[in-house]
């Protein structure tokens, strides 16, 4: 496969999702380590229903904005670069989760400097945003490793799934950064 939009890191691949990949998807994504610090938006628990879902609402993108992260035939993650739309257009929202079996590996670091490439020499983007829960070191930490700044704590700005009222941070990097 090449092409675009499959991205080849060093012991992983980024490749559309694609039909099929339900059960995939659901091995590695119904897991509360895995949500713990990101958005509602990704449901805990996660169910079949919740996988296809994805999938079809992903598989239609056109330029890819959510990309798997594929290791040894596997999903073991994702990556995702949504562009906004209105006066936000050329601004994008990052974000990424790699299974558990796979973190300390520098896997995420490695997928999101792929994507902020493709983000900005292929898609022509200008600025890639990324809100972080305040305690998610390990996630500040990948995009401090490729060149995002912090911009901002918005403090108090997020419920946690524990009932914790958390600060997040607001990180973003330019294409002319
Ligand atoms: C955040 C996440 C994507 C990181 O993936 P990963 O592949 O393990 O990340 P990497 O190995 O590329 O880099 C992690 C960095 O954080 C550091 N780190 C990890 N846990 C840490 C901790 N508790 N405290 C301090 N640093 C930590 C690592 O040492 C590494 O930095 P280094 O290279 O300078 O040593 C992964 O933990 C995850 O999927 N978490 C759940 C989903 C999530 O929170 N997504 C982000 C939402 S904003």
């Amino acid at each position: 496969m090449s092409g675009p939009d499959i991205l080849r890191g060093d012991g992983f691949l980024l490749r559309p999702f694609r039909s099929g990949d339900a059960d995939g998807l659901l091995a590695v994504a119904d897991d509360a380590r895995v949500t713990r610090w990101m958005s509602s938006r990704f449901p805990h628990p996660y169910t079949r229903a919740d996988a296809e879902f994805w999938i079809s609402k992903t598989t239609s993108e056109s330029p890819t904005e959510t990309f798997a992260i594929e290791i040894e035939d596997r999903i073991a993650g994702s990556v995702a670069c949504e562009e906004h739309d209105g006066e936000k257009a050329g601004v994008a929202e990052f974000g990424y989760w790699l299974t558990p079996r796979y973190w300390g590996r520098g896997i995420v670091t490695a997928a999101s400097r792929l994507l902020v490439r493709h983000a900005f020499d292929v898609r022509g983007l200008r600025r890639l945003e990324a809100h972080v829960f305040a305690p998610n070191v390990a996630s500040a930490r990948v995009l401090e490793k490729c060149g995002f700044v912090k911009e901002a704590t918005m403090r108090r700005r997020v419920t946690d799934r524990g009932g914790d009222v958390l600060d997040t941070y607001l990180y973003a990097r330019l294409a002319t950064d």
